[in-house]
């Protein structure tokens, strides 16, 4: 008498264990090569006062001291990173590259391309040297 053996239906038990033992190989592999060493933040001392109601333009960030409030925000253009310039008369930010547009104040996007708003960076004023300190 011969016994006939039918095919296994569904994974068998080393398929199972061949796919476990590969996603342990592979999980640390991926999260090695995702991973990204955070940025240290730079202090960014300033040693000059701004006149009332003024601006200081640095190369990474504008600094605005206006009505009892100051900010910085970044000149990196959140489309694709151009560098971009401040017009007082307007009071916007704009960039050379596709002529996006943010407001000076909110940093929000006034024309496009591009879509997110600018960064806003953290300052602290002072009532001596440094006058100002803005984290970026
Ligand atoms: S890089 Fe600024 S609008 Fe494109």
């Amino acid at each position: 008498m011969t016994r006939i053996l039918k095919p296994r239906e569904g994974w068998s038990r080393r398929q199972i264990m061949a796919g476990l033992g590969s996603l342990a190989l592979i999980y640390p592999i991926c999260r090695f090569v995702a991973f990204k060493v955070p940025r240290k933040p730079t202090l960014v001392n300033i040693a000059k006062p701004i006149l009332t109601n003024g601006y200081l333009v640095e190369s990474d960030f504008v600094l605005f001291d206006r009505n009892g409030r100051c900010w910085a925000l970044s000149r990196k253009c959140t489309h694709l990173g151009c560098k971009l310039t401040y017009h007082e008369d307007q009071d916007i930010f704009e960039c050379p590259c596709h002529q996006s547009q943010f407001h000076a104040e909110t940093g929000e996007v006034r024309r496009g391309p591009a879509v997110k708003p600018l960064v806003f960076f953290p300052v602290e004023k002072r009532e001596s040297d440094p006058f100002y300190v803005v984290t970026t």
